[in-house]
């Protein structure tokens, strides 16, 4: 039987281990590999689970996770609103979002704009929206810091819209700095992607605490929705090598789906748009659509 095959019988059954074979097949993790469900879909919608997508380490995918993890849960029928939480403003630029001259996240940080509504904007994917962000947003940290409970600017933000979306994921920048502590600070969970490389799990050491110090002193309820491989290879040794220190560090916490490297991805940002999109038959879009399922199985989405 084809892996296409299986893939198949195994979307009817919902997820479980491949059949009929006498041993599992194991994914890049170790464990036996799964195809999750399409999910049912919702009789109603919201309040919002709020995830953060967060490593300060940079380019390891954040982004790209938030473009494309935010498209597939919107095609699955789930109301998304992306927060674009980097001055780079690449999640609005990957989502095809011209912030030139638009209100932005520091707007509403600052509180110089009061309604998210009138900072919301669609993207090409039916329900999945974004707040999007320029290069003003570098300037928040120093205006903020005076502020009287500082850490808590976005998570009063994001209250006012939370009702209207099942799933918010905010697009961190790479740093720990005050705007990433108001991103934890405003989130149910933390979502932390680690590309498949040899410095990978340095860091991440300082990131688990300051993720532990904003349960301990800010927002007790968070927690670690799970880690991320992304960019792995499987025909490197390198790739595979990494996967399993990755395992080995952080267990059953490490998702079972796993994203590929492939150039399908900065193609699909150069063109504004989701893979889901721009290549929906690639296996990178198929991984994509896994992760949205995987965590809804999980029970980080609703
Ligand atoms: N699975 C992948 N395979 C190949 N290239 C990828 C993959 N995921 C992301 N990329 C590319 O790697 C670069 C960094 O990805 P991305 O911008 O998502 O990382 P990031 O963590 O958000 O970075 P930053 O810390 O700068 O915000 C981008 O050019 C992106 O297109
Ligand atoms: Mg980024």
């Amino acid at each position: 039987m084809t892996a296409k095959k299986n893939a198949s019988a195994l979307e009817k059954q919902g997820a479980s281990e491949l059949p009929g074979l006498e041993a599992p097949v194991l994914g890049p993790t170790g464990r036996p590999l799964r195809v999750f469900p399409q999910p049912a879909p919702l009789k109603s919608h919201g309040p919002a689970r709020i995830i953060s997508l967060c490593n300060q380490k940079g380019g390891v995918g954040k982004t790209t996770t938030t473009v494309n993890l935010g498209a597939t849960l919107a095609d699955d029928g789930r109301r998304v609103l992306a927060i674009d939480f980097d001055p780079q403003g690449a999640l609005s630029a990957g989502l095809g979002v011209d912030t030139h001259d638009s209100l932005t996240i520091y707007d509403l940080l600052l509180g110089t704009e009061k309604d998210p509504h009138n900072v919301i904007r669609h993207t090409s994917v039916p329900n999945f929206d974004i707040i999007p962000a320029n290069i003003d947003l570098s300037a928040a940290e120093v205006h903020l810091i005076s502020e009287v409970a500082r850490e808590t600017i976005l998570a009063r933000v994001l209250r006012k819209v939370s009702d209207e979306y099942d799933v918010i994921l905010i697009d961190c920048q790479p740093s720990l700095g005050l705007l990433t502590v108001n991103a934890l600070t405003a989130s149910h969970g933390v979502l932390i992607p680690l590309e498949c490389e040899f410095f990978a799990l340095r860091g991440v050491a300082l990131l688990v605490e300051t993720i532990e110090k904003v349960k301990d002193r800010l927002n007790p309820a968070i927690k670690l929705d799970g880690i991320l491989a992304t960019m792995y290879d499987s025909r490197t040794l390198h790739s595979r090598e990494v996967m399993q220190r990755v395992v080995d560090a952080f267990g059953p916490e490490v998702l079972e789906t796993v994203i590929g490297r492939t150039i399908k991805f900065p193609d699909a940002s150069v063109s504004g748009t989701p893979i889901t999109q721009f290549a929906p038959d690639h296996p990178a879009a198929n991984a994509y659509r896994q992760l949205a399922r995987e965590l809804v199985f999980r029970g980080a989405v609703a």
